[in-house]
């Protein structure tokens, strides 16, 4: 039985006033027993405040990034230890902003993947294709090459240890949401390539542009394990 997993991406926003009062809004609206495990991603700097604001709550404490170096001369980076440190579970890896804009390739998140194990930390490794790719008719490559990158350096053991978002680029923040469809077609995908690998139980999510109208009808789909979400969990309620 795989345990839904709701993962809120605050990318880079935020403040100590703003998660505060984010974070006590939704502990407000948790409902104890429900099923679904929830996990804040908040910018670095918020990590340590954030983890004590989460404090019993059952809620787990994830990151945005991190470095592939465990430690050293890495100016600006943050290691895995570090992330471990402060009370983190989860760290995203392989997030398209970060391919997109921060020029990472698949070997790169590879090694991230592999640094965040080291340190016990789940890895929540992102892909999916842009849109163009989409109508290039090239979803299937695109998403497979970036699963086989890391399946390749770490093996199905150690994936069978990750959670997967499945986030299309073109929705992601676009307010494109892939239908439930669409998305159940990937993940089946997905999870068909890791069930031949022995790891048919790993967590599939769905993110780009997830929000409270649309939830249910994506989380609903038979391989969709629940979602990672960018803008909408800035809002508690929406969360
Ligand atoms: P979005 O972002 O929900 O704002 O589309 C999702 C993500 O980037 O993880």
């Amino acid at each position: 039985m795989r345990q839904p997993l709701v993962a809120g991406n605050w990318k880079m926003h935020g403040s100590r006033a703003e998660n505060a009062s984010l974070v006590s809004g939704l502990l407000d609206l948790l409902q104890p027993g429900k099923r679904a495990e929830i996990l804040l991603c908040p910018p670095f700097p918020y990590l340590m405040e954030t983890g004590r604001l989460l404090k019993d709550s059952g809620v787990a404490l994830g990151a945005q990034s991190v470095c592939a170096e465990s430690q050293g001369a890495f100016t600006g980076e943050v290691s895995a230890a570090m992330l471990k440190d402060v009370g983190c579970r989860y760290v995203l890896v392989g997030h398209s902003e970060r391919r997109q804009l921060f020029g990472e390739r698949d070997a790169l998140v590879a090694r991230k993947f592999v640094a965040a194990q080291g340190q016990a930390l789940v890895p929540v490794l992102c892909v999916g294709e842009t849109l163009e790719e989409r109508e290039g008719d090239q979803t299937t490559s695109v998403v497979s090459r970036q699963l086989e990158a890391v399946l390749a350096v770490t093996g199905v053991q150690a994936l069978a240890r990750a959670v997967i978002a499945y986030e299309p680029v073109w929705a992601i923040g676009t307010g494109r949401t892939a239908s439930p469809e669409q998305a159940q077609e990937v993940h089946a995908l997905l999870r068909g390539r890791l069930a031949a690998a022995g790891a048919a139980d790993v967590r599939l999510l769905y993110g780009g542009s997830v929000k409270a109208a649309n939830a249910a009808s994506l989380f609903g789909m038979p391989d969709v394990d629940g979602g990672l979400v960018g803008g909408a969990s800035l809002d508690a309620r929406e969360f």
